[in-house]
């Protein structure tokens, strides 16, 4: 570890699916697990309690309390992980959503949650096919908001009911391996932002 990685790194980690099995919160929870250090991450789990974005109510002053409170959670975090899955061939209406609270300072007094913000990205479907398209779509949200998302390593978990216990631990070696160079790419571009 590098000196100007003294503390740990805060990682907000965010799924977009809100059903209780589901895989990719479960992802996430094994990022907690097999976090290779140097990393608090804490998952978000209000994404229900965020509404419709609104312009109208898109001020310091007019925002529903619950996306005050996330964008202030964005704002502290060093590192953003999101783990989606994909809802006919995108992103779940419910992240977009967020991220659409996410990306804006009309006021220019507050600063832009997302940019220049490092974020990693993965997604479990499953299907064969299935993350591939929903994590582009994902990508491409995050070049509108100028965010330094990590581009390798991809991780895709196709047929992901095959690779978590009945308890919902992640099993599969080859994506335990992938989540953590994930997470070591993401600290090595918290690392590069803070020097
Ligand atoms: C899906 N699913 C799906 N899968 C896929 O491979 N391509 C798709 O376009 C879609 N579209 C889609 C739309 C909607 C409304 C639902 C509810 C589901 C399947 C979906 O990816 C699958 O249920 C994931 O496992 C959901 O992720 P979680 O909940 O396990 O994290």
């Amino acid at each position: 570890m590098t000196a100007t990685a003294a503390r740990p790194s805060r990682i907000l980690a965010i799924s977009g699916s809100l059903r209780a099995a589901s895989h990719n919160t479960q992802l996430l929870r094994a990022a907690l697990k097999f976090n290779p250090g140097g990393q608090d991450i804490e998952i978000y789990e209000d994404l229900r309690a965020i509404p419709p974005y609104d312009l109208d109510l898109d001020t310091p002053e007019l925002r529903p309390a619950a996306v005050t409170e996330l964008r202030r959670r964005v704002q502290e975090a060093d590192g953003l992980l999101i783990a989606t899955p994909e809802f006919n061939y995108s992103i779940p209406g419910v992240l977009k959503n967020a991220l659409d609270w996410l990306s804006t300072d009309w006021t220019r007094t507050e600063g832009l949650p997302l940019h220049r913000k490092p974020i990693a990205v993965l997604g479990a479907s499953p299907a064969n096919f299935g993350t591939v398209r929903a994590q582009l779509a994902l990508r491409q949200i995050f070049v509108w908001t100028d965010s330094d998302v990590v581009v390798k390593p991809e991780v895709h978990v196709f047929r992901s009911h095959e690779r978590f216990d009945a308890d919902g631990n992640l099993t599969d070696e080859i994506t335990i391996e992938l989540l953590q160079q994930l997470l070591s790419a993401l600290q090595s571009k918290i690392e590069a932002s803070r020097a």
